[in-house]
C-alpha cells in the first residue's frame, strides 16, 4: 500500500473513532468550557477530549510525526508528515444540536496535503480523498456540480466570530447575495468543502479560515474536480478561501472581485492576528 493510503487508513480509523466520541458528547449536558477569537467562539470539553484521542492514536502509530490540532500544543515530529486535525469543526451546531458537523483530519507530506477526512458522526457520512486518486463519499466517487452560471450558483459561505470582521462580511455579501442564486451558512467549513466536492453547493467562499478548516476539505473538494484558491492567482489562505468547479470557477472568480471581495485584505483587518498563512503550507508557528 502506497503511504498516502496508509495515511488515509489511519486517519479514517481515527475519525470515525473520534466521532463517536463526539456523537456520545452531543447526548450529554455540553458545556462550554473556553473562548477563542471572542465570547462566541467556544470549545468545549468534547472538542478537547476528540483532540486528544485523535492525537493519542496518531502518534501511538507514527510516533515520528507531527501533529497540528485546533486545541492543544502542536507536536513537532521528526519526520515529513504533519497531521492536522480539527476535533469539531462547526461547534456551535455541536453546542444546539443542529447535526451539521464533523471531525477532520488531513496528513500533510513535505507541506503537501496528501490524504483528508471529514466524518460527521451523526449522519454518518465519511467524505475521503487521497491525493490524486479523487474523492469519495464512503465507498462511491463524488464530484463537483456541472453549474458553469454563477447567477445559477448555490454558494456556500461562513462569517468569522469577530463582529468587527463580520460588519464587513455582511456588506460583502449584501452586494453578492443578489448575483447568485442564494447563498447558505451551514457551520461547518469542512462540511461546506465536501459540499462543494458531491455538488451539494456550487461553490463556496470564506475569510478566515485556519489549516484544520481546510486541508481535509480542501483536498476533497480538489480531488471532485473543484480548483481551491484565493483571488488573483493566489493560493488559498486565511485572507480567502474560494473553491469552485473548474467551469465556474473564473466567473466566480470574477463576480467576487467585482463585488469587493479583493478590496480589503484579511491582514488590514486582522492586525492582532499576525501573519496570514496559506492553508495548504504551514502556520508560521507550527512545526
Ligand atoms: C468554524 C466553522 C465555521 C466557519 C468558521 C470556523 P469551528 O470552525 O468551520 O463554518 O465559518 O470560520 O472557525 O470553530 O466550529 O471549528
Ligand atoms: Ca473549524
Ligand atoms: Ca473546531
Amino acid at each position: 500500500m502506497s503511504l498516502d493510503r496508509e495515511l488515509l487508513a489511519l486517519a479514517e480509523t481515527t475519525v470515525r473513532e473520534a466521532g463517536a466520541v463526539v456523537a456520545a458528547g452531543r447526548s450529554r449536558a455540553i458545556e462550554v468550557t473556553d473562548t477563542k477569537t471572542s465570547p462566541t467562539d467556544i470549545v468545549t470539553e468534547v472538542d478537547l477530549a476528540s483532540e486528544r484521542l485523535i492525537r493519542e492514536r496518531i502518534l501511538d502509530a507514527r510516533p515520528s510525526d507531527g501533529f497540528v490540532g485546533e486545541e492543544g500544543a502542536d507536536v513537532a515530529g521528526s519526520s515529513d508528515v504533519v497531521w492536522v486535525a480539527d476535533p469539531i469543526d462547526g461547534t456551535v451546531n455541536f453546542l444546539y444540536g443542529i447535526p451539521q458537523f464533523a471531525v477532520s483530519l488531513a496528513a500533510r507530506v513535505g507541506g503537501v496535503v496528501v490524504a483528508g477526512v471529514v466524518h460527521n458522526p451523526i449522519s454518518g457520512e465519511t467524505f475521503t480523498a487521497v491525493r490524486g486518486e479523487g474523492a469519495r463519499l464512503g465507498d462511491r466517487a463524488v464530484a463537483v456540480s456541472g453549474c458553469t452560471d454563477v447567477a445559477a450558483a448555490l454558494i456556500g459561505t461562513g462569517y468569522a466570530y469577530r463582529a468587527d470582521v463580520r460588519r464587513h462580511q455582511a456588506v460583502e455579501m449584501a452586494r453578492l447575495l443578489p448575483r447568485v442564486r442564494d447563498v447558505r451558512r451551514l457551520g461547518s467549513a469542512a462540511l461546506d468543502l465536501c459540499f462543494v466536492a458531491s455538488g451539494r453547493l456550487d461553490g463556496y467562499v470564506e475569510r478566515g479560515l485556519q489549516p484544520w478548516d481546510l486541508a481535509a476539505g480542501g483536498l476533497i473538494a480538489s480531488e471532485a474536480g473543484a480548483r481551491v484558491a484565493g483571488l488573483g492567482g493566489a493560493a488559498a489562505s486565511e485572507t480567502l478561501v474560494v473553491a469552485a468547479p473548474e467551469a465556474l470557477f473564473d466567473r466566480l472568480h470574477d463576480l467576487l472581485v467585482e463585488t469587493g471581495f479583493g478590496d480589503w485584505p484579511l491582514e488590514d483587518r486582522h492586525p492582532a492576528d499576525g501573519p496570514v498563512a496559506a492553508v495548504s503550507g504551514q502556520r508560521p508557528d507550527e512545526p
